[in-house]
């Protein structure tokens, strides 16, 4: 799997972290940037990462700002896209199985390069669940056709 990767300037640190993580477990990337520390407004890299996993680009991405709590409202603006905020193990693990969430949002500010790294693996290794969860999935999609 390629992971779609992004962030703002709260979340540039965190990401480099990320991307060290993933080159040394050999896991492909693409980075939408931002591409320094210097501010950048983040529903610009939200969209744009959204949209490139909602046209079925990317399977899974991880979009950081400071909180990640910003960066996630923008990403699930776009069609197809169930962004989850998490910053602990039991959130992550459950939104991939329950929600099949197709990006993770962290925060730059809240969590640590350590901690982050095992967030980034159980995100990539946990698969849905479907099942009756899938008709759950399928409900949030009928609202989003709703408007
Ligand atoms: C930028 O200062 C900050 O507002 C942003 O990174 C994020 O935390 C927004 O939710």
């Amino acid at each position: 799997m390629v992971l779609a990767l992004g962030s703002d300037h709260g979340g540039f640190e965190l990401k480099q972290e990320i991307i060290k993580h993933l080159e040394k477990k050999g896991i492909e990337y693409k980075d939408f940037g931002c591409y320094t520390p210097e501010s950048i407004d983040y529903p610009i890299v939200a969209k744009e990462v959204g949209k490139a996993i909602a046209n079925g680009e990317y399977e899974r991405g991880i979009l950081v700002c400071g909180t990640g709590v910003g960066i996630s409202i923008a990403a699930n603006k776009v069609k197809g896209i169930r962004a989850a905020c998490c910053d602990d193990h039991f959130s992550v693990k459950y939104t991939r199985l329950h929600n099949d969430a197709n990006i993770l949002c962290l925060g730059g500010r809240v969590v640590g390069p350590g901690v982050v790294c095992e967030l980034v693996d159980l995100f990539i290794e946990t698969e849905f669940e479907g099942g009756r969860h899938a008709r759950r999935v399928g409900l949030i999609h009928e609202i989003e056709q709703e408007g």
